[in-house]
């Protein structure tokens, strides 16, 4: 039992040694209304509300660049996400994950985990 605790701890040092936060920063006037893609995050901006989306589908991991109507489209096997990321068609199993962001007045923060 003392071996597995062991094992367990230097698994998580190594993940801590391998994995970092980043933060990306979006200038706001760059934004459009709708859905405004970028390499690792899609933005929606919906009239005063903004919501930010990893750009990776969460069924197989393409990135997410094309919209259809109100609704994101993955390229790669159609799955169709609505205005709150969750999966409406095709195969993706659930919802887009959402990074830790702040909004000041000029500028979007992400913050998000690489590794
Ligand atoms: Fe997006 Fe398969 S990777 S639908």
């Amino acid at each position: 039992m003392l071996g597995f605790i062991f094992a367990v701890a230097k698994l998580a040092r190594l993940h801590e040694q391998f994995t970092s936060t980043k933060t990306f920063t979006i200038d706001r006037n760059s934004l459009n209304e709708g859905f405004n893609f970028f390499e690792r995050f899609i933005v929606l901006v919906d009239s005063d509300k903004i919501k930010v989306f990893s750009s990776k589908c969460t069924h197989l991991g393409c990135r997410i660049t094309k919209t259809e109507g109100q609704e994101l489209v993955c390229p790669c096997h159609g799955s169709h996400y609505n205005k709150n990321g969750e999966p409406v068609q095709g195969p993706a199993p659930r919802q887009l994950e959402t990074p830790a962001f702040k909004i000041s007045r000029d500028k979007i923060i992400i913050t998000f985990v690489v590794g």
